[in-house]
């Protein structure tokens, strides 16, 4: 039997680290409330001159490097983001795949927001346990300051940008496998998270028929938009119940699980997911504070923490959950199959 196996993990971290007193600066916000209401007390923004492609290049080429392979050993290139370098195309895979040396190999971008890594992780599962390709490299990237209004105090202040990167390479130990994989979808709340001026949207010849869509085109704006309170109760009962059913099917229970990592969005979605399953604290694993919700990013550059940290282990069991825009979410069972 062919499993697919985390060979790798790598991010990257750009260079200007914005601490929330900062933002004091130009908007009416604190340090203490940002801290209170979402745990972050610090984010990086890539330079100007960065797009999300160079980020990915970074990630991409250090994850590769610590598996071990080249540029010519990738069968294939998936980038997950929701600021990709163009709005429409080339991919940022595409141009990611170019900057890495990988030539001639498929590269495509998925748009899953902050659920991205986990629809990455069923991909690459699928691919390779299919027997379509042997090693994957798969990419959250994310500019996430390109798409910020630095006016509206009620997002700017949460995200930030960075990379994570992984090898995903077939195996056949089952100890070294990503076991399980669920992603999900629901377009019913669209417009809790969103970058409503999107074109096939807001200038469709069938906007009769699109009439619940107009409601989120309001604003003539490019800048990502939440409905935060409205999405915070949501992602609470929809990651506590997500993880419930992929340790269901899975026969497991929380003491099975070495590191539980959910999507870094806000300390308090965390600390109350937390509260209604069992995991213990060492169990946990938190980023938010210091790289704020970097979205497609944010699993895999929190896993890339606890790998620098010396703390993941080759057969290491790691429960991933995330839940972003769409409305996506997912969940993911993974061993670590990589050297410590
Ligand atoms: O990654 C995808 C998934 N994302 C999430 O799951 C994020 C979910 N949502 C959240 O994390 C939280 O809802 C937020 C952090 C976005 C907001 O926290 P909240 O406790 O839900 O605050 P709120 O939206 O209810 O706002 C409370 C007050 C408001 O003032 P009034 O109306 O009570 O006078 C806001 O205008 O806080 C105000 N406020 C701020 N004050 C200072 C909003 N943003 C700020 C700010 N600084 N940055």
């Amino acid at each position: 039997m062919i499993y697919a196996t985390l060979k790798s993990i790598a991010s990257y971290v750009p260079p200007t680290c914005v601490a929330n007193a900062d933002f004091e600066k130009f908007l009416d916000t604190s340090d203490e409330w940002i801290t209170k209401r979402t745990g972050i007390k610090t984010r990086y923004f890539a330079l100007p001159s960065q797009s999300t492609s160079d980020l990915a290049y970074e990630a991409g080429k250090k994850a590769m490097e610590r598996a071990g392979v080249s540029a010519d050993d990738i069968d294939a290139l998936i980038v997950a983001t929701l600021s990709p370098d163009y709005l429409t195309m080339p991919s940022t895979a595409c141009i990611t795949s170019y900057k890495l040396g990988i030539e001639n190999k498929p590269a495509f971008d998925i748009s899953s927001a902050c659920s991205g890594f986990i629809y990455l992780l069923s991909l690459a599962k699928s691919f390779i346990e299919s027997r379509t390709y042997k090693r994957i490299l798969v990419i959250g990237a994310e500019k996430v300051s390109s798409v910020l209004d630095f006016s509206d105090r009620s997002t700017c202040v949460l995200f930030g940008d960075g990379a994570g990167a992984c090898v995903i390479e077939a195996t056949e130990d089952k100890n070294a496998a990503i076991l399980d994989v669920h992603t999900s979808a629901n377009g019913k709340h669209q417009d809790f998270l969103c970058t409503p001026r999107i074109q096939s949207v807001s200038q469709s010849i069938f906007s009769d028929k699109l009439e619940s869509s107009k409601s989120f085109c309001l604003h003539d704006s490019t800048y990502l938009q939440m409905k935060g309170n409205e999405t915070f109760k949501l992602a609470v009962k929809t990651l506590v119940s997500d993880v419930n059913t992929i340790l269901a099917h899975n026969t497991l229970q929380p003491k099975d699980i070495t590191y539980f990592i959910p999507h870094q969005a806000n300390l308090r979605i965390i600390n109350a997911v937390g509260e209604h399953l069992s995991f213990d604290e060492k169990q946990i694993v938190i980023s938010v504070q210091k790289y704020g919700n970097t979205s497609a990013a944010s699993i895999p550059m929190a896993m890339n923490d606890l790998y620098e940290a010396n703390k993941l282990k080759y057969g290491d069991l790691m429960l991933l959950d995330a839940f972003g825009g769409g409305l996506t979410w997912g969940s993911a069972l993974v061993h670590f199959g990589g050297e410590s």
